[in-house]
């Protein structure tokens, strides 16, 4: 399919997504949302694809979601569209989604990196949610996953003044996994999916599924969770591959990569 916004590829068993609306500095519009659920699922249902990066410039992984066509809405027509709903499927990817982000990743642009499973930072990245300086809040989950990673003191001093966190900072808080040059940032966000997408399919989907228990429950719910899948990975063949390969000396040769 051909892409308006995006630029879409695979590189052996990853997909990788480049949002592209250079002149908005990647604003999140109406077309991007629907092309980026397209290439989700094209992706998901492709099951050569272990793992999805997702990044955009060297300037801006996006700048937010797109001020000129929010500004004349009025609230019944948010309201019912359900305006955002559909951020919700990308949020609920099964396959593992890094974020590789270089650039401005301001308001809707920090909050799609948020739902993405982790985020990798060239030292140009700059974070934050400016809503509150448009007569706004957040409303792609920015007052809630930021919170949630990097504190209430952090997170409210966010969005509150609506400043901007560096790489360095977004590091420290906790909010980026790694930090590197940005001539670096492709290849190492290609390097982390690629590795995924060579292990057991099944362990990792459970993985990611069991990190993201965490946020939702009670520890001695999570433990259970994570316990469960656990046990049911002994049903796998990659399991017992695994192992053997282990005590052989010998790479596994997963079945369900
Ligand atoms: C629409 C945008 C945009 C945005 C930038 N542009 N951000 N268009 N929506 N979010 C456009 C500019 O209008 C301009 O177009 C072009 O991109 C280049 O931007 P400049 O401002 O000229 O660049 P610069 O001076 O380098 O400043 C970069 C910037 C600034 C600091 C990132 O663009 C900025 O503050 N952008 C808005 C950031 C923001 O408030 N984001 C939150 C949005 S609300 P022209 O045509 O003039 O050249 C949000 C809510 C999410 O995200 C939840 C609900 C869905």
């Amino acid at each position: 399919m051909a892409y308006e916004t995006l630029i879409v590829e695979t590189r052996d068993n990853v997909g990788l997504i480049t949002l592209n609306r250079p002149q908005a500095l990647n604003a999140l519009n109406s077309t991007v949302l629907k092309e980026l659920q397209q290439a989700f699922a094209d992706f998901h249902a492709n099951e050569a694809i272990g793992a999805i990066v997702l990044t955009g410039s060297e300037r801006a992984f996006a700048a937010g979601a797109d001020i000129k066509e929010m500004q004349p809405l009025q609230f019944a027509d948010m309201y019912k569209a359900e305006f955002i709903s559909g951020w919700d499927e990308i949020a609920k990817a099964r396959k593992p989604v890094i974020a590789a982000v270089s650039g401005f990743a301001l308001g809707g642009g920090c909050e799609l990196a948020m739902m993405c499973d982790f985020i990798i930072a060239s030292e140009t990245a700059k974070f934050g949610q400016p809503e509150i300086t448009l007569g706004v809040i957040p409303g792609m989950g920015g007052s809630q996953r930021l919170t949630r990673v990097v504190g209430k003191s952090k997170a409210m001093d966010m969005v509150l003044t609506g400043r901007m966190m560096d790489a360095a900072e977004a590091e420290r808080a906790g909010l980026v996994s790694r930090v590197v040059a940005p001539e670096r940032l492709l290849d190492e966000a290609l390097a982390a999916a690629a590795k995924i997408a060579s292990l057991s399919q099944p362990s990792v989907l459970m993985a990611k599924e069991a990190v993201n228990r965490a946020l939702e429950t009670t520890l001695e719910e999570g433990l259970r969770f994570e316990r469960r899948l656990f046990h049911s990975l002994f049903a796998t063949e990659d399991q017992k591959e695994g192992m053997a390969a282990f005590i052989e000396k010998r790479k596994p040769a997963f079945k369900h990569r």
